[in-house]
């Protein structure tokens, strides 16, 4: 089976597009940058361009598209940036898989946890319940809509609305690890908010599964089924690192200044509820931190 992976090149489409072929699909890229490798094809969505060779014998996409998160200030023109990597590129996909009368048998598109928003509440969040209005909630909402679409065109469609990723390298945990290392954890708010996290090889299982598992339709929440706070999580890197650290609490206004609106979503984070997943029959590798901290950070691996 050949799949296109849209957004294949960044931190889970490249584990993503490894285990496809090491499990036997064919993988197409497609990517705003040249490659020499015959099966990435080039796109651009402020040109509404798509090279149509990208969809050929293609059973179905992922799309991973967009601009990242949590790199730089939120200011207007990066909002736009995050804005439009995912909307109008998902946008061009489905006219372009319209207006070409593509058959597909499924699409399957990123989103994030940040549906649910900021604002702080003591509910665990499923699927259903409502979204956020802060601009990450906004932006979430909005994409989705655009990926349903494809139910229009009678294409199986699933949404993975994806925690922070926990990956050996890049990503986040990299980030989060370093002052720990040098003895220092950096406290954003008043680091009991909940930090939604999911290890990258159960992500990868989780896309895998919505592939072959034809009962997946619609939004899943993908994150970890134990639920942990900020400070807890950090407090497990410098166990599993064997680091003795001074918490440093950094105010803020402080965060504010440097990353603007992302601030907020820096320091805020509520209880999501994964069960959605597992009643689907889908069986976590790991469950908790212990298991994928060390597995992540352990220096045996
Ligand atoms: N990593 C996480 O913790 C996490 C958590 C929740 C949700 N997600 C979502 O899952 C998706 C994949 O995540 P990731 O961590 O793999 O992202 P990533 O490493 O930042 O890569 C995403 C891909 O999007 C494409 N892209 C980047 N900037 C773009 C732009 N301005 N316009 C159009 N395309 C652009 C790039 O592909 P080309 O350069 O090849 O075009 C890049 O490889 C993202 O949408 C992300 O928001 C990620």
């Amino acid at each position: 089976m050949k799949i296109l992976l849209v957004g294949g090149t960044g931190l889970i489409g490249t584990s993503l597009k490894k285990e496809l072929l090491n499990k036997g699909y064919e993988v197409h890229i497609l990517s705003r940058r040249k490659s020499e490798d015959s099966k990435t094809f080039l796109w651009n969505n402020h040109e509404d361009y798509i090279d149509l060779k990208a969809f050929k014998g293609v059973s179905g996409i992922i799309n991973l598209t967009g601009a990242n998160i949590a790199e730089g200030r939120w200011t207007n023109k990066r909002k736009e940036v995050l804005y439009d990597s995912r909307i109008l590129s998902t946008r061009l996909l489905f006219e372009t898989i319209k207006k070409n009368k593509i058959e597909l048998s499924f699409f399957i598109n990123s989103s994030a946890t940040g549906y649910y928003g900021t604002k702080k509440s003591a509910q665990i969040f499923k699927e259903n319940d409502v979204s956020g209005s802060d601009f990450l909630a906004k932006l979430c909402v909005d994409w989705e809509k655009e990926a349903l679409r494809f139910n229009e065109l009678n294409i199986r469609t699933v949404i993975i609305r994806t925690g922070i990723v926990l990956t050996k390298s890049q990503g986040a945990l990299e980030k989060m690890k370093l002052p720990i290392k040098f003895g220092i954890l950096p406290i954003f708010g008043n680091g009991k908010h909940i930090f939604s996290w999911i290890h990258i090889d159960d992500l990868i299982s989780i896309f895998i599964n919505s592939i072959t598992n034809k009962n997946f339709i619609g939004t899943y929440n993908a994150v970890a089924p134990i639920n942990n706070t900020y400070l807890e999580f950090n407090n497990k890197i410098a166990e599993v690192l064997q680091k003795k650290v001074i918490p440093i609490k950094t105010p803020t206004f402080i965060l504010s200044l440097v990353f603007g609106e992302l601030a907020e979503t820096l320091t805020n984070g509520n209880k999501i509820n994964a069960e959605k997943l597992t009643n689907e029959g889908f069986n976590f590798k790991y469950k908790d931190l212990d298991s994928a901290l060390s597995s992540l950070l352990s220096k045996k691996k």
